[in-house]
């Protein structure tokens, strides 16, 4: 451990990072730019490629910055495990999605294991990233990788070190947001420390893999029940005839004892929606409910037929069946300026209005294609022609480059569920918020 310790601190290391999509690229990244020989490894032939060619498809990676990384040495990606023979240190960022049941799918994680445990040697670190539930690197992840007789904690070290990227954020990303890492053992979280040490300006170790899994899961489960709280707030408002956004915003300049959260269509992304639900998973293995997360996962899975219900309302208030309306959808993405829809509201409601027959489309710069197993849409590339051609524009994601006064002159009637209208002199009777 000493040697592979002081290898890491003289930067005489070769890294890997497994999965090679918004967590993975920017870690491979900092690595590389912290002087460290990074390989990515990804089972995407495209995204190697693109890597090896010198660009980016995250767009918080700037391709620059991996042209040079690229041309320096530092970086490279590969389809192919067997680089890490010759590999010290390997991150583990593979997807954990839920299955159609609403389960934990941890396969991903499962073939990283094995790709991995074909390649183990002495003096390996490897840490898991990917967010899970808790047990996973000790039960599942750690078996599966050390069956050769290694012995972890001497021979090779294993943690778990949650991801936190904000993809979007301007001011938090990988290198300046602290990284809470637990070892399996004391020495692995020493050996992972001093890796991370490079990448990530401060650390925050804890006792153990578990409860770094679970610092996760609190964090994601804080985001998923205060949305959930301030959209039920949302639906209390609308019977109350109370406009929930003065509410929030009036609320929100309380200095002290409160954290402002918005109210909108519903949660999406690959992190909120799906990662509570890894935790309400294992308690029901322990007989336990996680009752919060139960109820905030119901009502923010709702918010999409809450929507719905209100563009039935205002097509109604203008004389209009949904049968045959054309409904324009604004921004696919789940949050504003990124081009993830995965898990977004946007799915939900074109899916919900498809099935009313209404005629549906969508305008977002940053998706160009949308789809779900019954239908499959294109961006529309005109926004304004559309929204003079839509019977109902209907706002889901307040990109920063939309010119909301000029949608809002043009539309004929439109439903804001972000609130995306505040401060724009408007026609009352046209717009209906959430
Ligand atoms: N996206 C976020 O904002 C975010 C934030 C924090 C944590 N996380 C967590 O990080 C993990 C990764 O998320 P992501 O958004 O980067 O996912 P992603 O889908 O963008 O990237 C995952 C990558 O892993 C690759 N992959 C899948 N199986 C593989 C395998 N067996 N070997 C090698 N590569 C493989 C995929 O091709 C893909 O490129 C998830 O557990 C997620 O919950 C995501």
């Amino acid at each position: 451990m000493a040697n592979l310790i002081k290898r890491i601190k003289s930067k005489d290391v070769h890294i890997a990072v497994v999965g090679l999509g918004y967590v993975g690229l920017p870690l491979a990244v900092e690595f590389a730019s912290a002087g460290l020989r990074t390989t990515g490894i990804d089972v995407n032939a495209e995204k190697v490629q693109q890597v090896n060619d010198g660009g980016s498809y995250v767009p918080d990676v700037p391709g620059e910055r991996i042209k040079a990384l690229v041309a320096d040495g530092l970086l490279s990606a590969t389809t192919d495990y067997s680089v890490l023979k010759d590999v010290d240190c390997v991150s583990v960022c593979v997807p954990t999605p839920l299955r159609k049941t609403k389960d934990p799918d941890i396969s991903y994680i499962l073939d990283a294991a094995d790709g991995i445990a074909r390649m183990l040697h002495k003096d390996m670190l490897i840490v898991l990233e990917s967010t899970t539930y808790p047990g996973t690197t000790e039960e599942v992840f750690l078996p599966r990788i050390s069956s050769n007789g290694l012995e972890v904690g001497k021979d090779v070290f294993v943690a778990f070190s949650p991801e936190r990227v904000d993809p979007g954020n301007k001011t938090w990303q990988t290198r300046n947001t602290p990284k809470v890492i637990g070892g399996v053992t004391e020495r692995c979280a020493e050996v992972a420390t001093a890796l991370y040490q490079h990448a990530v300006e401060e650390i925050v170790p804890v006792s153990s893999a578990t409860v770094a899994e679970m610092v996760k899961l609190l964090e994601n489960t804080f985001r998923m029940v205060n949305i959930g709280l301030v959209n039920e707030m949302a639906l209390i408002c609308d019977r109350l005839g109370v406009n929930v956004w003065e509410v929030v915003e009036a609320a929100a300049t309380k200095p002290f004892g409160f954290m402002k959260f918005t109210p909108g269509p519903g949660l999406g992304g690959h992190c909120i929606p799906i990662d509570p639900l890894y935790l309400s998973w294992k308690m029901k293995e322990l007989k336990y409910t996680a009752r919060f997360i139960e109820l905030a996962s119901e009502i923010n899975a709702n918010m999409p037929r809450y929507v719905v219900g209100r563009i039935t309302e205002a097509l109604n208030a203008h004389g209009k069946p949904m049968k045959g309306s054309k409904i324009l959808i604004i921004g696919a993405a789940y949050k504003p300026d990124v081009d993830d829809a995965r898990e977004s509201p946007a799915l939900d409601i074109i899916t919900l209005l498809a099935s009313s027959d209404c005629r549906v489309s969508y305008h977002d710069p940053y998706v160009p294609r949308l789809s779900n197993e019954t239908w499959e849409l294109e961006s529309e590339s005109d926004l304004m022609a559309a929204v003079r051609a839509a019977d109902c524009v209907v706002i889901v994601t307040n990109h920063s480059d939309y010119d909301w006064p000029q949608v809002a002159k043009e539309a004929s009637l439109l439903v804001d569920t972000r609130n995306a209208l505040a401060g724009i002199p408007l026609d009352e009777k046209k717009v209906f918020g959430l």
